[in-house]
């Protein structure tokens, strides 16, 4: 099981420091970047699993008309912080506890920038497919083996020593390496310094994943091979239940 100390920077962190978005960012995020209309959602229960501050669950509750949603998160401040937050909203459940043992149904649920912090994610993933409806889906993004996150973990292994607040001060300083993609630029220096902490800080667990190492784990999780879309490097869809059926037998159009 893993236990509160695992996840003690996180309950800091997204708590006692501010993250920004606009409804337009997390429509981008939570709606076109996974391929769904924003009506999608519509009358489903809906599951945000590792969710933080809860952040994605106000967007969600804000964007789609969801019959239910169904918040997990493990590091007891972020969750409590949610209760609190969340308290006079009938339609959000938050459990605080592990992504590998909680029970829930739901029929769409998202994992977002997560998997790679859970000590066990074969069991988490397995987990997660266990509580979604039949057909039920789940959007996943993965941190990847890069160029990039090789050169800066060697940086990680020291940072990761500081005490929290003085590699907080010196955030700013890491900052710039997350604005330079399209999501650091949409969302600005603020939340660039605090994915600069997130990065570099010591949370116990940080993997980086390859693309077959997803796909297998997929597969160990019982999810169809045809149930697989990949959305963007790192970003997956996946739905539970009968895949489509295919073959290899060569077809052919036009002229003999
Ligand atoms: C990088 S944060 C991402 C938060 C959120 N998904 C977001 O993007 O705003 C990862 C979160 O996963 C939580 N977490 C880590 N291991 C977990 C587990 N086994 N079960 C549930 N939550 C977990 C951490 O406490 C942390 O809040």
């Amino acid at each position: 099981m893993q236990t509160q100390r695992t996840v003690e920077s996180f309950g800091w962190q997204w708590t006692k420091q501010t993250v920004v978005d606009s409804k337009k960012t997390f429509h981008r995020r939570l709606f076109k970047d996974c391929g769904i209309w924003c009506d999608y959602l519509n009358g489903k229960v809906i599951a945000d699993i590792c969710s933080g501050n809860g952040r994605h669950v106000w967007a969600l509750n804000e964007l789609a008309n969801a019959k239910k949603i169904i918040s997990v998160e493990l590091a007891k401040d972020a969750a409590d912080y949610q209760s609190e937050k969340f308290s006079s909203n009938q339609k959000i459940e938050v459990i605080q506890g592990d992504a590998k043992e909680v029970e829930f149904k739901a029929d769409f649920i998202y994992m977002l920038g997560a998997i790679q912090h859970v000590s066990d994610a074969e069991a988490a993933l397995q987990n997660i497919v266990k509580n979604m409806n039949d057909r039920g889906e789940l959007v996943i993004s993965f941190y990847m083996v890069t160029i990039a996150t090789t050169l800066l973990e060697p940086i990680r292994f020291i940072l990761k020593r500081l005490p929290k607040r003085i590699l907080w001060l010196i955030s700013p300083l890491l900052a710039p390496i997350f604005v330079i993609n399209r999501n650091g630029l949409e969302m600005g220096f603020k939340n660039a310094r605090h994915t600069a902490y997130d990065w570099f800080w010591s949370h116990e667990y940080q993997r980086y994943f390859t693309e077959s190492e997803i796909l297998t784990l997929f597969e160990e999780a019982g999810i169809n091979e045809t149930n697989i879309i990949r959305l963007q490097k790192g970003l997956y869809k996946v739905r539970k239940g009968e895949g489509a059926n295919v073959d290899d037998v060569i077809h052919s159009f036009g002229a003999e």
